[in-house]
């Protein structure tokens, strides 16, 4: 019923486009991007049934319908008390650690995505990320990569204890972690572990309908259940939740910070409406907070989420065929091509991952995301030597409801190409490299 045309560019252009982006692909205009894989968030297509849903929002500034819509599905869905609606998922983020954050406090996580990590960090905490040895494994082909490393986290928790760490978090399906699922049982014991400590648990739930697919596909005694009951016993450990709606909300825009505890939610509401505004819009316009609620909806139909997996797990068999390494078993919204495998000859501080990023855009206009030491590597303040990410990786996110199999082949016959001319692939160096979430902004040169 609707359609975007797509456009073709020369290698030549794209040289010249590269160039002038700084080889940062956030710098390059999406009319030069043939296809779009920079991210799944906020790049979904919406349903009609949505796009109606936009024409009925009701725009009232207090007491919003749509807003109540809204609040009734998220609280069907996570049985949380309070639903604080936010303009996305780091305001959510930066709202609830500006509360409970703070100078020596920790925050413990699976693995803390980018802007969950700045948020903690900019509120003065630690972010601890505790991911399982078999999580930092690329080639392991294993159920649940995404998990929790229990032991380390009981270890931190009895050391630190509650004065310390104001809360736990898992990240389901765990973005930086190669969108890999988290178990039900780890949930459960992540969340046992926080109660037997008087510490609350979160979600970060951004891809938890993703992460409830994969747990009935994998996980002994869910075969049978739905993907909302499995997406609700998910919920039913946890105190709260921060929530981007770009990613498994199937909308453009919005989020929400989800809590029981009352006193947190009115410290939550108060700065809401300092910085995103009224308790009943957080920062959205009716029309959206009612297309994000028939998302929600949407994004359990079951054969949508078969589908979803199925897709995605199709471009990495794929791209596996050919040979080239990925983080394996693929993800519930994205293909990782493991960088530091497909291009051993360049090291962490040359930045493999942003190199084969620049090359894939080069030979087919397709636009990645580097998911390694660029976005995550640091230089230590007191040595000067720099500190590598724990994995280099180029991610293929591909956006929900929007590319056919002939674009997703595509995009394997130019990760093939570039496969096949690997070795004479150079390093790159940092030119401008800015102090927060520098893959953002930060410019290269080809070494
Ligand atoms: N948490 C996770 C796990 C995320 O992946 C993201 C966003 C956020 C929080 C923040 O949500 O963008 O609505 O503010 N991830 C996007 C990505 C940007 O490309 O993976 P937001």
């Amino acid at each position: 019923k609707s359609v975007e045309p797509l456009r073709f560019t020369t290698r030549a252009e794209r040289q010249s486009i590269l160039r002038k982006a700084g080889y940062n692909l956030f710098n390059i205009h999406a009319d030069d991007v043939l296809i779009d894989l920079l991210t799944d968030s906020g790049t979904s297509a919406m349903s009609a049934h949505q796009w109606g849903g936009m024409i009925e929002g009701d725009e009232a500034y207090a007491g919003s319908k749509s807003f109540s819509r809204l609040e009734q599905t998220v609280k069907e869905l996570t049985g949380f008390r309070h639903i604080i609606p936010t303009h996305q998922g780091r305001a959510a983020e930066k709202i609830l650690f500006s509360i409970v954050g703070g100078k020596d406090r920790i925050v413990p996580n699976n693995t803390h995505f980018d802007t969950t990590r700045a948020n903690v960090e900019m509120s003065g905490a630690e972010a601890l990320d505790l991911p399982i040895a078999n999580g930092l494994n690329p080639a392991l082909k294993a159920g649940f990569k995404g998990n929790m490393d229990l032991d380390a986290l009981a270890s931190v928790l009895d050391n630190e204890g509650p004065q310390r760490i104001p809360l736990v978090m898992l990240t389901v399906t765990n973005n930086a972690n190669a969108g890999q699922p988290v178990s039900m049982e780890n949930i459960r014991q992540t969340a046992e572990l926080c109660r037997a400590h008087g510490i609350p648990f979160f979600l970060d739930a951004c891809r938890f309908a993703e992460n409830a697919y994969f747990i009935k596909l994998r996980e002994p005694g869910y075969e049978n259940k739905t993907a909302r009951e499995i997406a609700r016993e998910m919920f039913s450990y946890a105190d709260g939740c921060t929530m981007s709606g770009k990613k498994d909300g199937l909308v453009n825009m919005g989020g929400f910070l989800a809590v029981n505890d009352d006193q947190l939610a009115g410290r939550a509401r108060n700065i809401l409406i300092v910085t995103e505004g009224f308790p009943t819009y957080g920062g959205l316009a009716g029309h959206d907070l009612e297309a994000f609620a028939r998302g929600l909806d949407e994004v359990l139909e079951e054969d949508y989420l078969k589908y979803r997996i199925r897709s995605v797990a199709y471009l990495g068999e794929h791209i596996s065929a050919i040979g080239a390494p990925i983080f394996q078993p693929p993800g519930g919204h994205a293909i990782y091509i493991d960088a530091k495998a497909f291009l051993p000859h360049i090291p962490p501080h040359q930045y493999p991952g942003q190199a084969l990023a620049c090359e894939l855009y080069l030979a087919g206009g397709i636009r990645s995301c580097e998911i390694g030491s660029v976005m995550f590597g640091k230089f230590d303040p007191q040595s000067g030597q720099f500190k590598p990410a724990p994995l280099e990786m180029v991610r293929l996110a591909i956006p929900r409801r929007v590319y056919t199999k002939s674009h997703i082949d595509y995009v394997v016959e130019s990760v093939e190409n570039v496969f096949r001319k690997r070795d004479d692939i150079k390093g790159m160096r940092i030119v401008y490299d800015p102090p927060v979430l520098r893959h953002f902004t930060a410019t290269f040169q080809p070494l």
